[in-house]
């Protein structure tokens, strides 16, 4: 059934699955038909995603926010990357808060050179700017290897993960103190999408850096975040959602493993009040998560799935790719040129979204990031 779903590519429903909104109808019922009428639908979409699922964020860059390099050293990896590590700090209401994001730009470049910045949700030695500890999670010396410059910061810094009642973080700094929170107040994805995108405002004013080729990569939790930063921040040239699954790259309607309920019950802080409703009741969300893919166009988006990841559903994945690629049309790009779930290994890079299906479990490796700068040498060189 999932089989001739996907190899049907116009939107047609499982049994007992009701028809996916269309991404390219509006709230009003009108078909956008032309680039030009791309934008508006596009702000429709990423308030959708901000009222149901993820939350607003109260401010964008803050005003008086600082950037400081607390450490410029070149010439580290044995002579191939020049190391930077930033010091972001703000103030709020609340106090005050700020995070670190550590940089590698290749020593050796011609001109300057796209950069990945990985929100790391997994411990903070994956990201170790000494390189004493390394890890596939963000293989910094493969990524400077391939010519690009490679960039995190971790999330937990922006808001730690953990419910309580959205008082740490920038939640406390940024909400005002002592005024009930709305029921779509920014929850916890939404604050590390907030994050990376001041890593942006950071990363665009480094030296050497193609501020046009940011590329921003998370996974499972951070590919949820990922996905949403990207819908909102049109400095993100390729987004990159790793095993992101529900709530993230999945689609919600007939998806196995993790399930609105279940994951609302387990990570409560992650998402709005108003997420909540849609319990038991994906057959009546006024969208799906194809519709965050699509909110990105006519930028770069890849989704990447692992094969045993069956919590996030690797065909729900996929699917999504599928519904999100009419929209590249409106631009006469090709969104995703293929309806045929890949074997493993076999990375669909045709398109403007990319895709692959990696053998092994949920997680992020060497060799999605080495997929990803594949997909990014194809469009950035
Ligand atoms: C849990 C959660 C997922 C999430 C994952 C992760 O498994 O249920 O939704 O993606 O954690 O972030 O690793």
């Amino acid at each position: 059934m999932r089989t001739l779903l996907v190899l049907s590519f116009v939107t047609i429903a499982l049994a007992g699955e009701s028809a996916l909104p269309d991404p390219l109808v509006t709230s009003a019922g009108k078909r956008v038909a032309t680039a030009a009428e791309w934008p508006a639908r596009q702000a429709e979409l990423v308030e959708l995603f901000a009222h149901q699922v993820y939350g607003r964020a109260p401010i964008g860059r803050p005003g008086g926010m600082t950037i400081t390099v607390t450490e410029a050293a070149s010439g580290v990896m044995d002579g191939a990357a020049d190391r930077r590590q930033l010091r972001l700090a703000w103030k709020g209401p609340g106090g005050d808060g700020g995070m670190n994001v550590v940089l590698f730009v290749p020593t050796k470049r011609e001109k300057p050179v796209g950069c990945f910045l990985l929100i790391c949700n997994r411990p903070v030695e994956n990201i170790d700017p000494t390189r004493e500890k390394k890890s596939g999670f963000w293989p910094a010396e493969a990524m400077i290897a391939r010519g690009y410059a490679i960039a995190a910061f971790h999330n937990a810094e922006v808001d730690p993960d953990k419910h309580d009642g959205f008082k740490d973080g920038v939640h406390g700094v940024f909400d005002e103190p002592g005024k009930p929170r709305a029921d779509d107040a920014w929850a916890t994805i939404a604050a590390w999408a907030w994050g990376a995108s001041r890593a942006i405002d950071a990363l665009v004013e480094q030296p050497g850096i193609d501020a046009k080729r940011i590329a921003v990569v998370g996974h499972s939790r951070g590919g949820k975040t990922a996905l949403w930063c990207g819908a909102q921040d049109e400095r993100v040239a390729l987004t990159i959602s790793n095993n992101s699954g529900c709530s993230g790259a999945a689609i919600t309607r007939g998806k196995e493993g993790e399930r609105v309920a279940k994951i609302n019950a387990s990570f409560p802080h992650w998402f709005t009040t108003t997420y909540k409703q849609w319990n038991e009741r994906e057959n009546d969300m006024p969208f799906d998560q194809h519709q965050l893919l699509a909110s990105i166009a006519p930028r770069l988006v890849y989704v990447a799935s692992a094969t045993e990841d069956t919590w996030a559903d690797p065909k729900a994945e996929f699917r999504a790719c599928v519904e999100a690629a009419p929209v590249w049309a409106l631009f006469e790009q090709r969104g995703f040129p293929v309806t045929t779930f890949p074997a493993p290994e076999s990375p669909l890079h045709e398109g403007r979204i990319g895709y692959h299906l990696r053998t092994g479990k949920h997680d992020l490796t060497e060799y999605d990031w080495l997929r990803y700068a594949d997909f990014a040498d194809k469009y950035w060189k």
